[in-house]
C-alpha cells in the first residue's frame, strides 16, 4: 500500500533531497523505477550529482549587498529567480492531478515551468492554471503535420517559448524500468499526442537492430530545425546539447537559447555530468543567447555553481516530481522555495548581490590569486 499524500510538509524535510525517501514510500515499484532511474548503469545519473559535489566556492566578506535580488529576464519575461521546473513526462504517475498540481506549485513560487510533449494533462488545461510563464517542450514527431498542430496549440495557449529536446531520438537503455516491468498504468497517457499517426516502427532491413531502420529515418536532423524555425515566431531553445560542436551548429542555425542537459542521465550512459560539460558550451555561446542547465541540481549552491560557470538559469526535474508525489502542489512550491532560499544564502556568503555578479571567480581553484 502506498502512503497517502500529505496535506502539509513533514517537519523533518529540511533539504530538497529529503523528498526522495518520502516519494519512494508513496510510489509503486514501477513508477519509482521510471521516475528515479537513469540509463544502464546510471553512471551519468550519479555523476550529475558527484560533479556538483566536487566543486568548492570562494567566499567574499564585507561586501555591500544592499538592494540585492535574484531577478532575471529571459525572452522578454521577468522571473523572480533562475530556478525552473524541468519538463517531466506523465506527472500523473506521481500525483492524481499531475501537471495541474505541479504548475500550481511552480506558480506559487513564481517559477517558470517547462511542459513536456508527453504530459499526462492537456497543455491548455496546464496553461489555464499558470501564474508564471510556461515553455512548451517539443519532441519533433515523425508526423510533421501533427507537430505543427501541436505548436499552434502551444502558441494559442500562451506558451512563451519552444524547447526542442534533441538528445533522445531513441530511448536510452532503461534497465531499472525493465527489471521493475514498468508500463504506463491504464488512464495515464500522453494526451497531447492523441490522434497522431503512429511512430514508424519495425525492424530495419538487413541484420541491424536499430540503425538503418524506420525509427531513425524519421528522427529529426538539423534540416528539421531550419524547417521548425519557419513554423513559429516563438523563441526556440535546444535541450540536450553538451559540447562545442553542437553548440556552434545551434548558434549557426539561429536558435534562441540552449539547455545543457544529459536528460537527467536517462539517455546515453557515460555522458559527462552537465556541470562538467557547461564550461565548453559557455565558451562557445559567449553570452550571445541564454544558456540553461539541468541535471542533479539539488542545492542552492548547485544553482550558484551553474551560474558561476556560465548558465543563466537552471531546471530541476526529479525533486519536483518527488515533492509532487509527497505533498502535491505544496511540495513543489516547497522544493522551489528551499532552492531559492539556499541560493540567496550562497549569494550573500560569496558577496553576490545579483545574478550578474556571479561569475567564474566564485569557483575555488588553488591557483587563483
Ligand atoms: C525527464 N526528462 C524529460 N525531458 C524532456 O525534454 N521531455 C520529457 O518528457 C522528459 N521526461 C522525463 C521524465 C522523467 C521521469 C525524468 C526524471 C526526466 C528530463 C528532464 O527534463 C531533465 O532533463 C532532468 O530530469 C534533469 O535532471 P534532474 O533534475 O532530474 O536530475
Ligand atoms: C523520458 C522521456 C519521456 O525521459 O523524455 O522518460
Amino acid at each position: 500500500m502506498s502512503s497517502p499524500k500529505l496535506a502539509q510538509i513533514p517537519a523533518d524535510i529540511a533539504a530538497v533531497a529529503d523528498y526522495s525517501a518520502y516519494a519512494r514510500e508513496r510510489l509503486g515499484e514501477q513508477a519509482w523505477a521510471y521516475l528515479a532511474g537513469g540509463a544502464a548503469d546510471e553512471l551519468t545519473l550519479q555523476d550529475n550529482r558527484q560533479a556538483f559535489d566536487r566543486l568548492r566556492l570562494r567566499s567574499r566578506v564585507l561586501q555591500d549587498l544592499q538592494g540585492g535580488h535574484t531577478r532575471l529576464r529571459l525572452f522578454g519575461d521577468d522571473f523572480a529567480h533562475p530556478i525552473f521546473v524541468a519538463p517531466v513526462a506523465y506527472q500523473q504517475l506521481a500525483h492524481p492531478d499531475g501537471e495541474l498540481a505541479c504548475v500550481l506549485g511552480a506558480g506559487a513560487m513564481g517559477a517558470g515551468m517547462l511542459v513536456s510533449t508527453q504530459a499526462s494533462v492537456e497543455l491548455e488545461a496546464i496553461a489555464a492554471q499558470a501564474q508564471a510563464p510556461l515553455w512548451f517542450q517539443l519532441y519533433i514527431q515523425a508526423d510533421r503535420d501533427f507537430t505543427v498542430a501541436l505548436i499552434r496549440r502551444a502558441e494559442a495557449a500562451g506558451y512563451r517559448a519552444l524547447v526542442v529536446t534533441v538528445d533522445a531520438p531513441v530511448s536510452g537503455i532503461r534497465n531499472r524500468e525493465q527489471r521493475a516491468g514498468f508500463v504506463l498504468p491504464p488512464g495515464i497517457e500522453a494526451v497531447n499526442l492523441r490522434g497522431m499517426r503512429p511512430q514508424p516502427s519495425g525492424a530495419p532491413p538487413g541484420d541491424s537492430l536499430l540503425l538503418g531502420g524506420p525509427l531513425l529515418a524519421a528522427a529529426p536532423t538539423w534540416r528539421d530545425l531550419a524547417w521548425l524555425r519557419e513554423q513559429t515566431r516563438l523563441p526556440i531553445l535546444l535541450k540536450g546539447v553538451l559540447g562545442a560542436a553542437d553548440a556552434e551548429q545551434a548558434l549557426a542555425a539561429g536558435v534562441d537559447g540552449l539547455i545543457v542537459s544529459n536528460h537527467g542521465g536517462r539517455t546515453l550512459d557515460s555522458l559527462p555530468a552537465t556541470i562538467d560539460a557547461l564550461p565548453e558550451v559557455a565558451a562557445v555561446v559567449q553570452g550571445r543567447i541564454p544558456l540553461l542547465l539541468d541535471g542533479g541540481v539539488r542545492r542552492g549552491t548547485d544553482v550558484l555553481k551553474a551560474l558561476a560557470l556560465g548558465a543563466n538559469a537552471v531546471l530541476v526535474g526529479r525533486p519536483c516530481v518527488f515533492a509532487l508525489a509527497t505533498a502535491g502542489a505544496l511540495g513543489v512550491a516547497h522544493v522551489l522555495q528551499i532552492l531559492r532560499a539556499e541560493l540567496e544564502v550562497a549569494m550573500a556568503l560569496t558577496g553576490c548581490r545579483d545574478l550578474a555578479s556571479i561569475g567564474p571567480q566564485l569557483i575555488f581553484t588553488r591557483s587563483h590569486h
